[in-house]
């Protein structure tokens, strides 16, 4: 429609319409029992018939043919027939669930990401679907915050590659073209940032670390042409992010130049009441409009109060306007106004979803982001061998994770399943050996899939048997870790371990077979000491996804050399977080020669993670040569290029992360440690070397100034190009003269 038309379009709305078009409701409003629904949720919520003949999009419903008699008998009843917006969870994956998103920070391939959101994004479409609420670009540092899995790791560099390439997959050059869906970058702002770990409490950033570290990949992806953002639950100094007219007015849409809609977290807009910030809900709508959100997704603020507020002149039609405006250029944008199923297609849907194309790229993705925390050299797996799977994971299919809530478990393969398919099975045995968590383990609040309670006699022998199969293996794998749902939302952990349950048989296991080889599943960070210490060999293989089961016998067997790299820091214990490798310098650094006793340093643990960021091992061994650099000094507009060669010294082909780290020696504000400023993917032959080049420019070394302006600044540099954020001290350096 053009421009002109949607004006005059807005032009004719009632302020109800208007209204209409800012409320989101759950699919559920508008299913065939309107008599239930209205005594039922929608008088719970506060919202009248009239509202959701109104609402102008929808949340959390999906299928081709109920979105399309959803469609057709809404507009039938909206006085201009405009189209309704169909929204979505999807994650990492529509049907086919690809490596939950940390797990893909942990490829440093952002371009598969790319695709894996293209996947998505086309079964997605087909579906009738028109946005996703992804990705996630929040910053995490935190391994308590149970969103963790749902990030892209603790760097902003590497977050805003992930994330801009995750929203050019979803929505390509263009959201109107087939396939292709809307997305929206969440949540703004900081809400990685939640106070010791605990999922919607308080933010407390300063300025200077909320802009250096934490929006850098909110701003990527809008740069990336993200066509929504939306709104955090958490406050930005002092004010809830919802009702923030800074956060949202001056600096997402003035400063970071956001153009699109702004959708508030669900019931975000509600809540500021909670928070002590609205007086009442009326104050809420007039906050929250006024600070620029478009559209209250499932809460009865903004059509209760709205028409109202303008009538009273509390709040000005044009700002009302301003939103509107806005949703309905998202819904000309996707082409609704000719078209408004878009890609809803029944036929399509059996074609596409979980299509053999797709599986190839879970598989191959979950493969690539598997990361070797250690390996004694058991790994590859000798086939030869009696080999024991142990494990409450074993045969076990939750392997997507709890935000993949338009996927099925049922499609994924165990690992026992993908093992049939290549060991002997004359040489293999497979148990569970314990349940997933213990029945003290309380999952508190959920009430659906929580694994049934196994009693203790159950248990022991469980155990009973599973050590008999490791007495008689001469390898045993234990596939093990977090069940699903202990990460995602609302899963903040006090404790980093894993379920005391699976330790009990882990230490059995240990007890009467050392060539244990663990295979972790987690959506978060874990406190590994234990595991670390008895295990020969720990594969980190995150929550990973509909192919996990393939993926994991990939890489057991060798078929799949491991190149994955932590993308956030996996702490020494618990009372280390927030830990990121990227720390801010400080005047007493934890450096030898310093006097030993007052140094910033813990006491009882290393300061240093157990496993830092950037680390993984592989099959083969590499070797990185020391930096050279083509000039000591950047001046004027010239690159310093820094040169390594890298070479595979071991035995097998192998994939290694070569990765530039830089230190702003001094500076007008103290500087991070280290800081990652590119990396580079480089598969070698045994024997085979390559030279790797990076260029050093300008841009890369700018930082929010002490007078608040973003530049570089005249001095030392120096440089590191390694395997991980935690090889030793600096191999060269370079001045910035100006
Ligand atoms: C709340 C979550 O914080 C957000 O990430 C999600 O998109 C919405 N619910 C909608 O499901």
């Amino acid at each position: 429609m053009e421009k002109e038309k949607l004006k005059q379009l807005l032009e004719d709305m009632s302020l109800e319409e208007k209204a209409g078009q800012m409320l989101q409701l759950m699919g559920a409003f508008y299913q065939d029992d309107v008599e239930g629904i209205l005594t039922g949720p929608a008088r719970e919520l506060g919202v009248k018939a009239e509202d959701i003949r109104m609402a102008g999009s929808i949340l959390g419903t999906y299928g081709a043919d109920a979105l399309k008699k959803i469609q057709k008998e809404y507009m039938e009843r909206q006085p201009h027939h405009i189209p309704l917006l169909f929204m979505m969870d999807v994650i990492h994956g529509m049907k086919t669930i690809f490596p939950m998103p940390l797990a893909q920070g942990a490829t440093f391939e952002p371009e598969l990401s790319r695709k894996c959101n293209e996947a998505a994004a086309k079964e997605a479409a087909v579906s009738g679907l028109h946005v996703a609420f992804s990705p996630m670009a929040d910053l995490v540092r935190d391994a308590r915050w149970g969103r963790v899995m749902e990030s892209t790791g603790e760097d902003p560099y590497l977050n805003s590659l992930f994330t801009a390439a995750e929203v050019k997959g979803f929505q390509g050059e263009d959201i109107g073209e087939p396939y292709r869906v809307c997305a929206c970058i969440k949540h703004f702002a900081g809400y990685g940032g939640a106070v010791a770990g605990r999922d919607y409490n308080t933010v407390e950033l300063c300025e200077h670390t909320f802009r250096e570290f934490y929006l850098k990949a909110y701003q990527a992806g809008i740069d990336a042409g993200a066509g929504m953002v939306m709104t955090s639950f958490n406050t930005v100094n002092g004010v809830p992010a919802t009702t923030n007219r800074w956060l949202m007015r001056d600096v997402l849409r003035e400063e970071m130049g956001f153009e699109g809609v702004l959708i508030s977290d669900f019931s975000a807009i509600l809540e500021t009441v909670a928070h002590g910030y609205s007086e009442n809900e009326a104050k809420a709508a007039e906050y929250a409009l006024n600070a620029g959100v478009d559209i209250d997704m499932m809460t009865s603020v903004y059509s209760a109060n709205l028409a109202q507020l303008v009538r009273e002149g509390i709040v000005e039609e044009a700002v009302l306007d301003e939103g509107v405006m806005r949703i309905l250029e998202l819904k000309n944008r996707l082409g609704l106004f000719e078209n408004p199923y878009k890609d809803a297609d029944g036929e399509k849907e059996k074609e596409i979803l979980l299509c053999e194309e797709h599986r190839k790229l879970a598989r191959e993705a979950a493969g690539k982001s598997f990361v070797l925390l250690k390996n004694d050299g058991i790994l590859p797996l000798d086939m030869e061998k009696k080999i024991a799977f142990i494990g409450p994971y074993t045969d076990c299919r939750e392997m997507i994770s709890s935000w993949a809530i338009t996927g099925d478990s049922g499609d994924c393969v165990t690992i026992r399943e993908a093992a049939e398919e290549v060991f002997d099975s004359s040489r293999t045995v497979y148990l569970a050996g314990s349940p997933m968590l213990g029945n003290a383990c309380e999952l508190i609040g959920f009430t659906e899939k929580v694994p049934e309670k196994v009693t203790e006699e159950d248990r022991q022998r469980m155990i009973r048997e599973a050590v008999e199969a490791a007495k008689g293996a001469e390898v045993v794998v234990m596939p093990m870790g977090e069940h699903y749902l202990q990460s995602g939302e609302a899963t903040s952990r006090a404790m980093l371990e894993v379920p005391e349950v699976q330790m009990e048989l882990f230490r059995e296991i240990a007890r009467v077979n050392e060539n244990i080889v663990v295979v972790l599943f987690n959506g978060r960070p874990l406190d590994l000491r234990e595991i670390s210490r008895k295990a020969k060999a720990v594969l980190e293989v995150w929550l990973p996804g509909t192919e996990g089961g393939h993926a994991i016998v990939d890489v057991l067997t060798g078929k799949v050399n491991p190149s994955g790299k932590l993308p956030m820091s996996f702490p020494y214990c618990v009372g280390q977080v927030p830990v990121s490798y990227n720390e801010y310098s400080t005047g007493r650094p934890n450096l030898p020669g310093m006097k030993e006793r007052f140094k910033s340093k813990y006491i009882d643990i290393p300061n240093a993670p157990l496993y830092p960021f950037g680390y993984g091992l592989s099959y083969t061994e590499f070797e990185v040569s020391p930096v050279e650099l083509n000039s000591k000094e950047l001046k004027d507009d010239k690159p310093v290029t820094a040169k390594v060669t890298v070479r595979n010294t071991g035995k097998a082909a192998g994939t290694e992360v070569v990765q530039l780290y830089l230190q702003d020696v001094s500076a007008s504000v103290v500087r991070p440690v280290k800081e990652l400023k590119s990396f580079e993917k480089v598969s070698l032959a045994p024997g085979e070397s390559r030279e790797v080049f990076f260029t050093i420019e300008e841009p890369m070394l700018r930082f929010l100034r002490a007078d608040g302006t973003v530049g570089s600044e005249e001095g030392e540099f120096r440089v590191w190009i390694a395997d991980s954020s935690a090889s030793g001290d600096y191999q060269n350096f370079f001045y910035v003269k100006q």
